[in-house]
């Protein structure tokens, strides 16, 4: 389900659960964390890179975990925890669904790749959660409270030139090319002097570091709660019946 190679410099996190359209269990949040404590720890990796398919990165946390053990939660915010304090630089390959997750670690990625067809979503609010990942917190700096309030509360998913627009994306590629160039990016800065990069990295996030973590913190409060809550579990039952939620009955 999460596949990890190193090779080289560059260590690999692969996402790899199509079926499901790589839906994130708790195992496959504790498998991402393992591949990246050992990438920070080896010193042979010198960069990271995190990809799925050219047509499905991920439908997000998998909702039949969230309904059925909410503690799971606590699986996602660990790798999403982790993954903001990595030192070393961290490329995405994006294609297909970016949903929940799927769109909040790219906030924490240093360099994002995506496909014309990706699709970025942050269901959040109808799910009846909050947001994860400090993206509540780096979702309306990026890309300005109108756009961040468009997809942070109303949930409208959002295309590839809108998320490059917004700042989420480094750049559009062909399908065809999309792992490809993710890859030559992750070997670019593999032979770049690798401290400098650190240093360099660490000083761009640096000025947000604390509020991030502040930030992450009272999510995770929030979250936790919300999980409990009638309203995400009257959502995600719908999703899984594969139905509408009503909150009317709430
Ligand atoms: N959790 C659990 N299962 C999921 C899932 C999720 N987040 N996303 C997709 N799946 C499952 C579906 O239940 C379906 O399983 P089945 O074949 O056993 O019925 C399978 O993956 C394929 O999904 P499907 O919805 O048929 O694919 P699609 O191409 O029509 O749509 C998405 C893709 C990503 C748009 C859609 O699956 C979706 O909206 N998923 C939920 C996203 C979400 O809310 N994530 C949580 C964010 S916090």
């Amino acid at each position: 389900m999460i596949k990890t190679e190193i090779r080289g410099h560059i260590s690999t996190i692969e996402l790899a659960r199509l079926d499901k359209k790589n839906a994130l269990t708790s195992a496959m949040y504790a498998a991402m964390t393992d591949a990246l404590a050992a990438a920070e720890a080896r010193a042979a990796v010198r960069a990271i890179l995190i990809h799925g398919t050219r047509d499905c990165f991920t439908a997000g946390n998998d909702l039949k975990d969230f309904l059925g053990d909410p503690a799971s939660a606590s699986k996602a915010l660990e790798f999403v925890s982790v993954l903001s304090k990595v030192e070393k630089p961290v490329v995405a390959a994006v294609g297909g669904p970016a949903v929940g997750i799927g769109t909040t670690l790219l906030l924490h990625c240093d360099l994002v790749y995506a496909t014309p067809g990706a699709r970025f979503q942050l269901p959040f609010v109808p799910l009846g959660l909050v947001p994860e990942a400090a993206s509540s917190l780096l979702l309306p700096r990026t890309a300005g409270h109108a756009r961040a309030a468009k997809w942070l509360l109303l949930g409208e998913a959002f295309t590839a030139p809108e998320a490059l627009a917004a700042g989420i994306v480094t750049e559009i590629v062909p399908e065809e090319t999309l792992l490809e160039r993710a890859r030559a990016a992750a070997t670019a800065l593999a032979v770049l002097p690798p401290e400098s990069v650190r240093l360099t990295k660490q000083l761009m996030k640096r000025p947000l570091a604390a509020e991030v973590a502040e930030q992450m913190a009272e999510e995770a409060r929030l979250f936790a709660e919300r999980l409990q809550s009638s309203e995400a579990k009257e959502a995600m039952a719908a999703f899984i019946e594969k139905r509408k939620p009503d909150f009317s009955r709430i």
